[in-house]
């Protein structure tokens, strides 16, 4: 090689690293079907040979939080476990990068880049060393997610095994989020979740990237959570007498039926979720949804009552009065708590299907309405403005204290006020023009997001469902821009996987909804446009995923 070739090379290398570290999603990924991470990387480029995990060296750039440390620590104890060769951690007072480079560190070696950001990573896999840089927590717990992928699925079991040496495939990845919302919805009001039962989805909504857990926590048939001011929503809001049975609207199968979560166990579920790079959206349905509240405080609904915890599925007439001063009193009471508990800079307050009827006759809506000037106006009747009102109102309380709201697309109907973020459910029309006038949106279309539909056409063969097909193929196809205008592209913040469980009751069937779906989805949040295939997705899914999901104990369906 000529001087001149030499110093070419080196520019092109370096090129190459740069490009790594900016993660461009103009850099197409070279298809190597043995590198089965999902969701797909951003930049992938595989090398020869492999990297022998099993009892290599942890070395950690000190500077990395505390808490980042834990999280690769329990990575080499778990190849420790598993191979019975052990991975020493240490995390040296001098271990600049600089230093750890010049000596060419053997083994793994964690560097912090500060300038990534919290979400990028990049990992360098060479036969002596693997070589991993973040500039924050996220992106380091998203490197150890990539990192336990490319290894083999014996490093998610219970299982030693001592012939075990986890070998890695030589790559270079550089990888970040498409889209800074990947938002997961759980439904806990229809059915309840014990705390343990949450911790195993966040974990999973960690092993595939997923960074926003949107807390559904009050309905019709169940008010969730604790809030000392008012200890009847959950004495009386958080139990229903029954549910009615399969789909059968006139049955009840006469079992009370409820349960909350106390302040205590909120905290304790934002701490780990936190720990996983998760941030807890709770939702607060108002003013529609709200039957549980009026059961325990009937003199909040319109005509005062009684309520009771609704029993069957479907939508409530029955909502929160708009016009009594009380109602709105009860709501900053109530985020007054929740604010105090979820830091979230986003408090998510329902907004949809709330039905009309109850405020078109009730005296003090429609003295509010009177006294609002508000007017039917051939788009839209006095009552929508009312609820624009409702939510502008929450909206402004929760601004006073720092806060955002996002609502269902319902709150775009009417009169929105700026800021508000709009989650496009009914379709993606509302979403786009939403993103078009100037606010920003998460997308979760149901056709394509609501993992509560079917896997089968045939609904005689899969667990009870909400009656829509929803396939694996199909929610892998969302692609959130498609009919977007360019000029609004920017307010797409991200995409939401929703399960919602009216009839889902438990742990193991919620789970079997989730996957393999969520995994698609969560490829859509992540991965780049140009990245996306479905045949190489499936592959990886068929040849890792339902391994992994195996050895980590999940449920999970097979396509
Ligand atoms: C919804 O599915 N009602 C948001
Ligand atoms: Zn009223």
């Amino acid at each position: 090689m000529t001087p001149i070739e030499n110093i070419m090379k080196r520019i092109s290398l370096l090129l190459l690293l740069a490009a790594c570290c900016l993660a461009s999603p103009a850099l197409r990924a070279k298809d190597d079907l043995t590198v089965d991470v999902i969701p797909r990387p951003a930049l992938v480029e595989t090398g020869k040979g492999t990297f022998r995990a099993a009892g290599a060296y942890f070395n950690c750039d000190p500077r990395i939080e505390v808490r980042t440390q834990r999280a690769i620590r329990a990575l080499a104890d778990r190849i420790t476990f598993v191979s019975g060769r052990t991975c020493s951690f240490a995390s040296p007072v001098g271990l600049t990068p600089a230093a750890a480079e010049s000596k060419r560190t053997k083994g793994f070696l964690f560097l912090k880049e500060e300038a990534m950001g919290d979400e990028a990573y990049t990992i360098d896999i060479s036969p002596k060393a693997c070589i991993v840089k973040a500039g924050g927590h996220s992106g380091f717990l998203y490197a150890l997610q990539t990192l336990r992928q490319l290894m083999p699925v014996s490093i998610f079991g219970m299982q030693t095994d001592a012939s075990e040496h986890f070998p890695m495939p030589c790559v270079k990845i550089a990888d970040k989020p498409r889209f800074g919302y990947r938002g997961l919805l759980l439904d806990c009001s229809r059915h309840f979740y014990p705390v343990e039962d949450i911790k195993k989805t966040l974990d999973l909504m960690l092993l595939f990237k997923m960074n926003r857990f949107h807390w559904h926590l009050t309905d019709d048939q169940g008010w969730r959570v604790e809030i000392k001011k008012y200890p009847r929503l959950t004495q009386v809001g958080a139990f229903r007498t029954g549910t009615m049975v399969g789909k059968d609207f006139d049955s009840n199968d006469g079992v009370r039926y409820g349960g909350y979560y106390t302040q205590d166990q909120m905290r304790e579920i934002v701490a780990y979720a936190e720990e996983r790079g998760i941030t807890v959206i709770p939702e607060i349905d108002l003013p529609g949804h709200m039957q549980g509240a009026l059961a325990a405080y009937p003199q909040l609904g319109c005509t005062g009552g009684p309520y009771t915890v609704r029993t069957t599925w479907g939508v409530s007439e029955e909502v929160l009065c708009a016009g009594k001063e009380e109602s709105y009193q009860f709501l900053e009471d109530v985020f007054t708590e929740l604010m105090d508990i979820f830091p979230s800079e986003y408090f998510h307050i329902g907004g949809d299907e709330c039905p009309k009827k109850e405020w078109s006759h009730c005296p003090s809506c429609q003295e509010r309405i009177r006294q609002l000037g508000l007017k039917a106006d051939g788009k839209h009747s006095a009552e929508v403005y009312l609820q624009n009102y409702v939510t502008a109102r929450v909206q402004k309380f929760l601004a006073e204290h720092g806060r955002k709201i996002i609502g269902w697309d319902e709150i775009f109907e009417g009169d929105l006020a700026e800021g508000a973020t709009v989650m496009s459910w009914r379709g993606v029309e509302s979403g786009q023009q939403a993103a078009a006038a100037g606010y920003d949106v998460i997308m979760t279309p149901k056709w394509y997001c609501y993992l509560n539909y079917l896997q089968s056409e045939d609904p005689s063969t899969e667990p009870l469902g909400h009656g829509h097909f929803l396939p694996l193929d199909k929610a892998y196809s969302y692609e959130p821009f498609e009919g977007l205008d360019a000029s609004a592209e920017g307010h797409i913040l991200g995409v939401q996987a929703n399960m919602w469980t009216e009839y889902i009751a438990t742990q193991e069937h919620m789970e079997y909804m989730l996957l393999p779906r969520m995994v698609a989805l969560a490829e859509v949040q992540w991965s780049p446009r140009d990245a996306k295939d479905y045949g190489r997705f499936y592959a990886s899914l068929k040849r890792k995923g339902y391994e992994i999901f195996k050895q980590l104990g999940y449920n999970y369906r097979t396509y």
